[in-house]
């Protein structure tokens, strides 16, 4: 297999499928407060991509060597990195938390992002860590453009994290992604400037960078098969937006009303 090129109609297929998932973390977002559950949220999430007439790609998703992951959403608290399963705890004052959301189109075409949430007043250190994270991932974003090298992303999200004093987290990558989930190529978080594969106009990826605010290593929490938290306990935070290489730079596809304010350095969405 190789990187697909998305055609003009695979790409205004991905515009909606994004848009979508998008409009997903929207729908939720006034509901995430002290109280609510994680499951509570997957059933908003639910409940929305039923009114949209998508279908959740992570609900039965089960790559070799995992089981059926369980819900329409993933949400990782505080020091759960990622695939985290929603449950019955109530959220309370002072938790981060992700949620990521995957939707197929009708037309089978996938739109993947997550944002992170702050739940009441937050520590400044978690406040820090979340903004932090997301700056990282428009860093990377900025990187894309025909000719640019994958590398480039990730050694951009990498210098300014551990610039931080932050760590990224290597296990988990970004990916491509069309009518199929997780598609060539994997997109590293971490690298060297001019290595690894040269972007051309078409190519259309995640990228979606977990940080750490301790050390990077990971491992599996409990026997649910998903579940990633910090070894060292330490609080992670991510977000994810799908984005296209378009002749001149990058689209990002996975924008709605609701999306979060662009850092003050980005001052386009599209290139
Ligand atoms: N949405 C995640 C990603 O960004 C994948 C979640 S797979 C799941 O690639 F099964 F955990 F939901
Ligand atoms: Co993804
Ligand atoms: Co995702």
């Amino acid at each position: 297999m190789s990187i697909t090129i998305k055609t003009a109609e695979d790409i205004a297929g991905m515009r909606l499928a994004c848009r979508l998932a998008s409009e997903v973390l929207d729908y939720i977002a006034p509901h995430i407060k002290p109280g609510i559950t994680t499951k509570e949220i997957d059933r908003l999430g639910a409940e929305c991509m039923a009114q949209q007439g998508t279908i959740s790609a992570t609900v039965g998703y089960q790559p070799p060597g995992y089981p059926p992951y369980p819900g329409a959403l993933c949400t990782s608290v505080n020091h759960v990195v990622c695939h985290g399963i929603p449950n019955d705890k109530p959220l309370k004052k002072g938790d981060i938390v992700n949620v990521d959301v995957t939707v197929i189109t009708k037309d089978g075409w996938y739109g993947d992002n997550s944002r992170m949430y702050l739940i009441g007043e937050c520590s400044i250190a978690a406040k820090r860590l979340s903004a932090l994270t997301y700056d990282a991932m428009w860093l990377g974003i900025q990187q894309v453009r025909p000719g640019a090298h994958l590398g480039d992303i990730g050694h951009a999200i990498q210098k300014f994290a551990e610039g931080h004093g932050f760590s990224v987290v290597r296990e988990f990558c970004g990916h491509g992604i069309g009518k199929v989930f997780h598609e060539e190529p994997q997109v590293l978080h971490y690298g060297r400037p001019g290595t690894l594969e040269e972007l051309r106009p078409g190519m259309v990826f995640t990228i979606e960078p977990m940080i750490n605010a301790g050390r990077r290593e990971i491992k599996e929490f409990g026997n649910d098969g998903w579940t990633i938290v910090t070894k060292d306990h330490s609080l992670s935070a991510q977000w994810e937006h799908t984005v296209l290489v378009t002749e001149t730079g990058y689209e990002v596809m996975t924008l709605s009303a609701g999306s979060p304010p662009l850092p003050a350095f980005v001052t386009a969405t599209a290139t």
